[in-house]
């Protein structure tokens, strides 16, 4: 029984970082780039539209103030263990030195789902972007190989989705710094296109649009923001790099807090910006940042902005990715995952094997599942993850009162209750089945440990 609760001690961490087999490259500014990278994609250019038309018209901005609240309690916290115990594996890591080993296990296996199907659900809306592009040229796939089986498509795989995760998959398996110099242009470059968004649709907005404000009232919100609580996700894979980055102690709260800050100052301005230019009830379009300046007869903008979509989702693919892998490196690496994971090429220095098993993976579920049921799903493993990471803190204080943290939580234990109740709530929100699958993967992680991970700890040595 006591083993469940065996915690790695924090100088043995912070020995291992040290001694660590990954290149130290990485900048704050590299952090900052890396986490936008993470989080615009998707959620702002494809999911905002069907919420605004279908569950909260132009109220849609307080909806996202609302999501942001959580992220950013959630930030706080995450910015703190990141600054006290600055190893590779995110929240998985720091409840392992204050949770113990077996809840430890068991976040590591949530946050698994929530940057898989996090990937394949990114790679979908892709592929919707990217096959809506082609059309512009009246170029089409066929049928069978647009949409994922149950699609009105008739569709039995989602093609163009699993290909571009094979390709992000070439890219990361390459190594650490020629990801993030691609990573870092691509990600100024989708800033650049929703920038050129906002001030070429200000002087369409029309303040009648924005009334009535909110049609489908309070409740209509709060579902929202549970749903485009998906657009935020992705500030903290940053906690994941931390053992490629010079200087981590100060680097990451500023990689985690500022990108999560950029990201909810340019939503909040979307957001406005698009239920103003469009009626709410005409927004349920695959594409709505675009058909928006295609409303207002702005044709070629709308078209620069499409394919600064499909570039700019391309770079939260890739930052999902190389979290994932970090993740299982770190797991494996402990002994609770199989040794394979944590492989690092002789000549690339990255965990080869894993990034290709993980990307495999992925491409298989994006080819097979929707992208509604997926972002479900993520929206669930990761508001799980913030619970956790948020009592950890409280944790953490307690237990080790003299830990040196560049950043702290203000007003503990006050705001990471605040953080895990407010999480709970939006959780509560979700759909039944999300809650049914979300159970039947933690169960299958029980299994897992006991049949497995219990037994191969590097803790029993
Ligand atoms: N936040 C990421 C997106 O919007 C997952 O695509």
């Amino acid at each position: 029984m006591s083993s469940l609760f065996r915690k790695k001690s924090f100088d043995k961490l912070m020995e291992q970082s040290a001694t660590k087999s990954l290149a130290r490259s990485l900048s704050a500014f590299d952090l900052v780039l890396l986490g936008i990278g993470c989080v615009i994609g998707t959620g702002i250019f494809v999911i905002t539209g069907t919420v605004a038309a279908t569950t909260a018209g132009p109220a849609l901005i307080l909806s996202f103030i609302l999501a942001a609240i959580a992220c950013a309690l959630a930030a706080f916290c995450y910015a703190e263990f990141s600054s006290s115990i600055p190893v590779s594996g995110s929240v998985y890591t720091y409840s392992y030195a204050t949770l113990g080993e077996f809840l430890a296990f068991l976040i590591g296996w949530d946050l698994m789902l929530e940057y898989v199907i996090a990937l394949s659900a990114v790679a979908t809306g892709w592929s919707s972007y990217f096959q809506s592009l082609l059309a512009g040229f009246n170029l089409h796939l066929p049928a069978l190989l647009t949409a994922a089986p149950g699609s009105a498509s008739g569709g039995v795989f989602n093609l163009p989705a699993a290909a571009i995760i094979l390709i992000i998959t070439a890219i990361v398996s390459r190594g650490v710094k020629e990801s993030t110099r691609f990573n870092n242009v691509i990600v100024l470059l989708k800033i650049a296109i929703i920038l050129l968004f906002i001030i070429a649709g200000v002087g369409y907005v029309k303040p009648e649009n924005w009334s009535p404000f909110m049609p489908f009232g309070i409740q209509g919100v709060i579902t929202s923001a549970a749903t485009v609580f998906f657009a935020y996700i992705g500030f903290d894979a940053v906690s994941n790099a931390s053992e490629e980055v010079k200087n981590p102690q100060k680097a990451m709260p500023i990689g985690i807090i500022g990108a999560l800050a950029v990201c909810t100052v340019l939503y909040i301005a979307v957001t406005l910006v698009l239920t103003g230019m469009v009626p709410y009830t005409k927004l349920n379009v695959a594409d709505p940042v675009s058909f928006a300046l295609k409303y207002v007869n702005q044709d070629s903008l709308a078209g620069i902005i499409s394919v600064g979509a499909i570039i700019g989702i391309t770079t939260v693919m890739l930052a999902l990715l190389y979290a994932q892998v970090r993740l299982t490196f770190s797991m494996s690496r402990d002994g609770l995952l199989p040794k394979t994971f944590a492989k690092v090429h002789p000549k690339f220095k990255t965990p080869f094997q894993n990034t290709w098993l993980t990307g495999f993976i992925a491409a298989g579920i994006a080819g097979f599942i929707d992208l509604g049921t997926l972002a479900h799903l993520v929206n669930m493993g990761t508001l799980a993850a913030f619970m956790i990471i948020s009592i950890a803190v409280i944790v953490l204080r307690k237990k080790h009162p003299n830990i040196k943290a560049a950043f702290r939580v203000p007003l503990v234990p006050f705001v990471p209750l605040l953080s895990a109740g407010l999480c709970l709530y939006l959780a509560l929100s979700l759909p039944r089945v999300t809650w049914t699958a979300f159970v039947i993967w933690i169960a299958v992680g029980i299994i897992v440990y006991f049949l497995y991970s219990k037994k191969h700890s590097e803790l029993n040595n």
